[in-house]
């Protein structure tokens, strides 16, 4: 659905990764294209269940899940099981990024964009942070600790603070675009990949983002900001100000 929404008509299209429902023939078709997938249940899960798959040379597939590899010789038994895992949902089947790296592992960033309530109200960027993949995993979810965003980028060799703020700008239009389609919606959660080629991607955006590492970070403006903004919405609603 959110990925329809940014696809249309706009100019983020190009910001995401080719994305199939997952049927036989959808696996197959981008295991051609791409080599590299990745299959992710469509309602969201931390992670967990998502899983990689690369097409090696001799028609065998190496899949991943979490910290574990197989091989497979065809990818018809691993469509069933994940029939299995997600029924009421079902899966997608998605380009895989190669993202940028820090030491070998994989990161992304988080891009928190809040807007006010209030129709004239405009999205901010109130905060960043980089989410470094923990050793073996392709998942950044399942990390330790968040980093601030330059210092990803620095510690990866990829880009200085004019690729943050493309990033930013690009979390921008997509919350507009959303926004647009659901004016009630006043915060989201980009998570955006960076390829080793600095391109940018959107890889979904979380209408409640989890807020805690903000306040891992040691400088705590951003959780500080984003606790305001939430807070301005709250005050009205008091207030009576309220959506009808
Ligand atoms: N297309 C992709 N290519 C490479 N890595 C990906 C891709 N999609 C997701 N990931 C990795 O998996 C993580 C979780 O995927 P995401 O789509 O955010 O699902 P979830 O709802 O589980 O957070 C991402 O933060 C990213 O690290
Ligand atoms: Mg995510």
């Amino acid at each position: 659905m959110q990925y329809r929404i940014l696809r249309n008509g706009s100019s983020l299209a190009g910001r995401l990764p080719d994305t199939r429902l997952l049927k036989k023939n959808a696996l197959s078709n981008m295991l051609l294209q791409y080599r590299s997938v990745v299959l992710k249940p469509r309602d969201g899960s931390y992670g967990r269940d998502i899983v990689f798959i690369h097409r090696n040379g001799a028609n065998t597939y190496r899949v991943q899940n979490e910290k574990n590899t197989v091989t497979m010789r065809d990818t018809n038994q691993l469509l069933k099981e994940l029939s299995k895992i997600n029924k009421g949902y079902g899966y997608i089947v998605q380009r895989r990024l190669q993202l940028a790296q820090v030491g070998h592992k994989p990161f992304d960033i988080r891009i928190m964009v809040q807007r006010k309530k209030g129709s004239s109200s405009t999205w901010n960027v109130t905060g960043s942070y980089a989410k470094v993949a923990a050793q073996g995993y392709l998942v950044t979810n399942v990390t330790s600790r968040p980093i601030p965003v330059l210092e990803a980028l620095k510690l990866a060799r990829i880009g200085d603070r004019s690729l943050l703020v493309k990033a930013e700008q690009i979390a921008l239009l997509a919350a507009k675009r959303l926004g647009e389609r659901y004016p009630t919606l006043r915060q989201v959660g980009f998570d955006i990949g960076i390829d080793r080629n600095r391109r940018i991607w959107i890889i979904e955006g979380n209408y409640q983002p989890d807020l805690r590492p903000f306040r891992l970070l040691k400088d705590s403006s951003m959780h500080r900001r984003i606790l305001w903004y939430k807070q301005s919405i709250y005050r009205r609603t008091l207030n009576g100000d309220r959506p009808h």
